[in-house]
């Protein structure tokens, strides 16, 4: 086959990710017979500097021309906070997925079996294994409400961040939430804050309605602060975790560094029709940018997940995966999962090993 790639390469560590996992395409494609055309596009604090706009016109048609979609990173202290919205990398981010209706993250969370070792948790827990896929609503929610910011008479500045949800917002990614369990281990578990805000009851109920409807998939409810400490002390319990955008972002950190890194962890954004966007869940780590220290299994592995959900090429995600696992069993480690007394190896050689296997 022939896949148009659009490569939006970002900021800090992106281009340097980017790079491995498009090197990691490149072998992937003469072994099983596939060629691409790799579109790069422009977004974030890069196109802010060479455009003065973070998301320049036309950067969703230039996607949607395109099969699917890689993304290293955006986001800088050089766009930071005090920038206007339009310059700041982060709205970009957010506007590409809401233009492209990609309003289901995936995001796998594993403990590979060489990575045991870096588990922080007890032996014990980690022995037992961490195979959960975290299924965060991606358009929705405190990210796209009304934002306010307004002079009080007498407590100085408020500001107001709204989040809302409707019932079909809640229903389909829940319906993705369920249908994926039924190909992993048939367990939802669905995380709100239901004993305080309104769109959590709303996300329960229609949970709870969904649930009905798949009989066969075991299903249980977690408020978010629970959940959070459950994912440190028996990870091993979750199959699929469906939750609502901001808690999703939040637990995907941390079930990421309970799986040894978040240097580690890919992502899948999708909706209804293509393309869908992959993504490392990590940011652009402006600390290691240009150093050729970051770990680009995430994205790497955000490339066999293209594989899987935009091209349904199994084969080729599976191999992906298996070279990534075989390269980690030689014990070939980047800076942060390095043991101590481990001397790391750099973004591009840890590309290049898994070229190798490929
Ligand atoms: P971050 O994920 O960029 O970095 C957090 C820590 O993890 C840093 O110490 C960093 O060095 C480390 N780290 C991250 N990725 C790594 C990798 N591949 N290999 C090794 N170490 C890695 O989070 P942050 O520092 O809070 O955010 C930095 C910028 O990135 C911000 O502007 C933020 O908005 C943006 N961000 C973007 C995305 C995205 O584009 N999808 C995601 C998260 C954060
Ligand atoms: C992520 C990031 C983004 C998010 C930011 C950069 C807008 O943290 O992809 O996890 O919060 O969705
Ligand atoms: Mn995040």
């Amino acid at each position: 086959m022939n896949y148009r790639i659009a490569l939006i390469r970002g900021d800090g560590i992106g281009p340097e990710v980017v790079g491995e996992a498009v090197k990691v395409l490149e072998r992937v494609g003469k072994t099983f017979g596939h060629t691409y055309e790799f579109v790069d596009v422009l977004l974030g604090g890069c196109a802010t500097d060479a455009v003065g706009k973070s998301y320049p016109d036309g950067t969703a048609e230039k996607c949607r021309a395109c099969d699917a979609v890689l993304l290293g990173a955006v986001g800088g202290p050089r766009w930071g906070a005090d920038k206007p919205a339009e310059q700041r990398p982060e709205t970009a981010l957010l506007a590409i997925r809401k233009d492209l209706g990609l309003y289901a993250n995936l995001r796998p969370a594993t403990l590979r079996p060489a990575m045991i070792d870096a588990c922080p948790l007890k032996t014990e827990t980690a022995q037992r294994g961490i195979d959960l896929m975290m299924v965060r609503e991606l358009t929705g929610g405190i990210y796209f409400g009304r934002r306010e910011k307004y002079e009080t008479d007498d407590r100085g500045v408020e500001c107001a961040d709204r989040m809302a949800y409707s019932e079909h917002e809640i229903e389909r990614i829940g319906r993705r939430a369920f249908e994926l369990s039924r190909l992993r281990r048939r367990k939802v578990t669905s995380v709100d804050k239901a004993n305080v805000l309104e769109t959590s009851r709303l996300w329960r109920s229609v949970m709870h309605r969904l649930a009905q409807e798949y009989p066969d998939v075991a299903y249980e409810d977690f408020l978010v602060d629970n959940c959070a400490m459950q994912l440190v002390r028996d990870p091993g319990q979750f199959d699929v975790l469906v939750t609502e955008n901001m808690f999703g972002d939040i637990l995907s950190d941390e079930a990421s560094m309970v799986t040894g890194s978040i240097g580690l962890l890919p992502s899948a954004s999708i909706g209804d029709r293509a393309p869908g966007l992959y993504e490392p869940i990590h940011g652009s780590a402006p600390d290691i940018a240009g150093q050729d220290k970051a770990n680009p299994i995430a994205t790497i592995l955000s490339a066999a997940m293209m594989f899987r959900y935009s091209f349904q090429r199994a084969a080729e995600a599976d191999a992906i995966e298996a070279a990534v696992d075989a390269v980690l069993a030689e014990g070939w480690r980047t800076a942060d999962i390095a043991e101590p007394g481990v001397t790391p190896v750099g973004t591009r050689k840890m590309g290049e090993l898994i070229c190798q296997k490929l």
